[in-house]
């Protein structure tokens, strides 16, 4: 099999079909995603979290992400690989992201992501203009955490609202080709959506953006414990950590998960 492209993505939302991503941190989990037609995987600084115990994310460096892209990419063949730039490695300047941009893509990523808005619409330039693919991240910045002040849905409200959509706009101009939309209302999810031509993939932002993204251990309830609003158990009536991947798969190509259980309110 040949691996997918940003290309071959875009085509899948062109034909109205929903793009499956899910976050991968080792080979074993990115071959099973893969092998259940998981069209793109997130080497997210979630890792910080779920493999490295922290209670954020930003303690991740830039090594850690590498050493898990170059995991991922050994054991996957199909999906397309996109490698979350850590805390710290972007913000400094764009020559300081590329730096770091060149160092997860040597690793194989094929696209890096980041947090931020119009604020990041320079530096995002700058990547692409020099061969770098960027995802953008829009609404809960986990990055962030300190000044939102916890995990809180954000955009609620015309002001905050007003403020994703701008930039939003301003990642679209800026050459951003995908932009992640975290636990945002669903309805100026699907605003946004209709109004860019780049893939929105939601995470707590409703069913209408051009795809999902599922953290591995949400969607297969590893450990057990509190999750968030917009997650599901996909092990529960599963036969295998296969079958619930694929259940998965098939639950966002028909829209049946995120459902309005997961779905924040305007
Ligand atoms: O780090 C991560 O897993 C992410 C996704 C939740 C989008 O950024
Ligand atoms: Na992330």
């Amino acid at each position: 099999t040949r691996r997918l492209t940003q290309g071959d993505l875009a085509k899948l939302y062109a034909a109205g079909e929903k793009v499956v991503m899910f976050t991968a941190y080792d080979a074993s989990f990115a071959r099973l995603l893969d092998g259940a037609g998981v069209e793109s995987l997130l080497i997210g600084d979630s890792l910080g979290n779920v493999i490295q115990g922290h209670d954020t994310t930003l303690p991740v460096t830039v090594a850690d992400i590498a050493y898990h892209t170059a995991a991922v990419k050994r054991g996957s063949d199909r999906a397309f690989i996109i490698a979350d730039m850590p805390f710290g490695s972007y913000h400094e300047s764009p020559e300081q992201a590329f730096r770091n941009a060149v160092t997860l893509m040597a690793a194989g990523a094929q696209m890096v992501k980041l947090e931020g808005g119009g604020d990041m619409a320079k530096t995002v330039k700058f990547l692409v203009d020099r061969g770098i693919p960027v995802c953008g991240h829009l609404g809960l910045t986990p990055q962030s955490v300190h000044v939102m002040g916890g995990y809180k849905v954000q955009g609620k409200g015309e002001a905050a609202a007003q403020r994703l959509r701008d930039d939003a706009l301003a990642l679209q101009e800026a050459g951003a080709t995908m932009i992640v939309l975290e636990a945002i209302p669903a309805p100026l999810a699907a605003e946004v959506t209709a109004m860019l031509h780049i893939i929105t993939i939601g995470i707590g932002a409703g069913k209408d953006c051009s795809g999902q993204v599922l953290v591995v251990h949400d969607a297969f309830d590893i450990p057990p414990g509190k999750k968030a609003k917009f997650v599901r158990n996909f092990m529960d009536g599963a036969t295998s950590v296969h079958d619930a991947a694929c259940r998965a798969v098939a639950a966002v190509k028909d829209c049946s998960y995120p459902g309005p259980e997961h779905t924040y309110a305007a």
